[in-house]
């Protein structure tokens, strides 16, 4: 099985307890953290900006990977990437062109991502893909968690892997939405590299670490 990595999502987290929250996940092995940043016009929920980002710098120095559901996400780079990001997703479909917003984010010397929405087919980033380190494929519509994995997400996922593999591109497949110990293992032998969980982990049921042990032994 390839290598794959768990970035788990604070949009689950309780706020009240995040810098726990955040340092259980990174001693039970978490490779990144997963900030969502929403807008309330891009998707209609609002939720979290620079402050939470910095926050979340002060208690990891695990990668924070930024997925910015956001119109005009270039307006807000400088600020979320002095606050501590290491990597920024844009939406392909909130961006009026997406290679000047790629461009801009290159200014900056973090990974530059795209996402795409579960109805965006794979060929409409085929323009970007040499600009990019990473690819989100959305398997949920975005703006919320806890919602169902939408099983289509796996053949974009393996075409995207196909494509990467053939043209030999350094480009990351990660998912977001809906990833569990059930859908996990699909996602991977498909071809998907870095997930992204926030139900899975972040709940009532059971805690961080074995939240973070069920996604890797479903593998
Ligand atoms: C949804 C967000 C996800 C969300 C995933 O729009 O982008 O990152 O936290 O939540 P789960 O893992 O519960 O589907
Ligand atoms: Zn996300």
């Amino acid at each position: 099985m390839a290598r794959f990595k768990l970035y788990p999502s604070i949009l689950s987290a309780d706020f009240a307890h995040l810098d726990k929250q955040i340092k259980e996940s990174e001693k039970c092995g978490a490779d990144g953290i997963h900030i969502d940043v929403m807008d309330g016009q891009f998707v209609p929920a609002i939720t979290f900006g620079t402050p939470i980002v910095e926050a979340v710098r002060k208690s990891t120095d695990l990668p924070i990977d930024i997925h910015m559901m956001t119109v005009n996400p270039e307006k807000h780079f400088k600020e979320l990437i002095e606050a501590g990001a290491d990597s920024i997703t844009v939406h392909h479909e909130a961006c009026h062109d997406l290679k000047t917003t790629l461009e801009e984010l290159g200014k900056h010397g973090v990974h530059k991502s795209v996402a795409i929405n579960p109805d965006t087919p794979v060929e409409s980033i085929s323009n970007v893909m040499s600009m990019i380190d990473q690819i989100l494929v959305m398997s949920v519509v975005p703006g919320a968690g806890g919602q169902s994995f939408i099983h289509e997400s796996l053949t974009k996922i393996a075409t995207l892997s196909n494509d990467i593999k053939s043209q030999g591109l350094p480009v990351s497949i990660q998912v977001d939405g809906g990833i569990n110990s059930n859908t996990i293992s699909d996602t991977v032998k498909n071809g998907a590299n870095i997930l992204v969980a926030g139900s899975a982990i972040f709940n009532d049921s059971f805690s961080i670490c074995d939240g973070l042990s069920k996604l890797r032994n479903a593998i």
